[in-house]
């Protein structure tokens, strides 16, 4: 029998929480013969909240599940993690700065970094979830020193989704025929989702839309502001998408994508196509082995560089606001 691997979740008494831990408990995270043991980590209001997710944990009896931990202190919440999902965050209220918003998170996502550094597997994979996304991400890798800068992933697989959905429907096909689709940039409203190298049933799927306006006016806000929609339809916000999207990342990152394809990860850039090196941006990937390259050669035409150029310029601004607030 095969050793559990140990998988920290924060935020876990959230809906993106809830939403996520039963399908980890029955396989769907690492593979159907993987076990696994849950650490959830709560600021204290959340504990009891954690609890009772738990105790339904139990009583699903899942073959794969041996223990839960569940804890408000980083250092055993990372003791021996092999997965961290960083999910918890501070969200923006009304009036809140952007500096303040920053600061908050920092104040969540420096003590968690470091608390994997220090305690977390040498194999230690993150995936960060909570808003601002990209921007958390890069504040947790830099106060994680000891560990590779590539650990640290960011969660724009949801918009990897919505894309290749909303590209599905345009052309009547069904999501399994579209292949290589990027999201580019920030999980934020200037993300770029990039159809130019995306194929329908093998074709390029641009010249099967064949309609910019479509790609400028509908395509692109329709996915960019989806989170918003979705907000406005539900009355809360993505949630089991949400939860969906980021096994689907850790899913990927481990098991690989599949030949001829690619997936859009959030990971921290070496300069590939211009794009700031050391921030964490979105990028077209390939995974094998629970390692992952970026696509190199890619033609990036005009229409594509000044998107992808403003969401990159988002991020360097969110990094110059971290660093002038001494949070990396
Ligand atoms: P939620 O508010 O339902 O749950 C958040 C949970 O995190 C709460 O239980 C809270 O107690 C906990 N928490 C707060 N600070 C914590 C800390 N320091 N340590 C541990 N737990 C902490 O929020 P929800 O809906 O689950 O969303 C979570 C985050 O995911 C939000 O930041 C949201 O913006 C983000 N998100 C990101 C998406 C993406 O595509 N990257 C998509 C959807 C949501």
């Amino acid at each position: 029998t095969r050793t559990p691997v140990n998988v920290t979740v924060t935020g876990a008494a959230g809906q993106i929480g809830y939403a996520l831990l039963f399908r980890i408990a029955s396989g769907h995270l690492l593979g159907a013969d993987v076990p696994v043991n849950l650490r959830l980590l709560e600021i204290p209001q959340g504990l009891k909240a954690a609890e009772g997710t738990a105790m339904e944990l139990d009583d699903c009896a899942f073959p794969l599940l041996r223990d839960i931990t569940i804890t408000d202190q980083p250092s055993v919440a990372f003791d021996g993690a092999n997965v961290a999902l960083l999910v918890g965050a501070r969200p923006r209220t009304a009036g809140m700065e952007r500096g303040d918003l920053l600061s908050a998170n920092g104040g969540i996502f420096g003590p968690q970094g470091k608390a994997i550094n220090d305690h977390a597997a040498d194999d230690i994979k993150v995936l960060v979830v909570g808003n601002p996304a990209n921007t958390n991400a890069l504040i947790a890798q830099r106060n994680a020193p000891d560990v590779p800068a590539e650990r640290f992933t960011a969660m724009t697989r949801l918009d990897h989704n919505r894309a290749v959905a909303q590209l599905a429907k345009k052309l009547g096909v069904t999501v399994n025929d579209i292949q290589r689709l990027t999201i580019w940039g920030n999980h934020s409203a200037t993300q770029y989702p990039d159809i130019f190298q995306a194929l329908v049933n093998g074709k390029n799927a641009a010249e099967a839309v064949n309609d910019e306006a479509w790609l400028a006016d509908t395509f692109i806000p329709t996915v960019a502001k989806r989170g918003a929609a979705i907000i406005e339809a539900r009355g809360a916000s993505s949630a089991a998408s949400a939860a969906n999207a980021a096994i689907d990342h850790v899913y990927t990152w481990v098991n690989g994508t599949a030949e001829g394809d690619w997936t859009s990860m959030g990971i921290v850039s070496d300069g590939s196509y211009g794009v700031e090196p050391g921030i964490i941006s979105s990028f077209p990937v390939t995974t094998k082995d629970g390692e992952f390259e970026i696509v190199q050669g890619l033609e990036i035409s005009d229409f594509s560089r000044a998107r992808i150029d403003a969401s990159v310029a988002e991020l360097v601004e969110e990094r110059d606001a971290v660093q002038a607030l001494g949070l990396i």
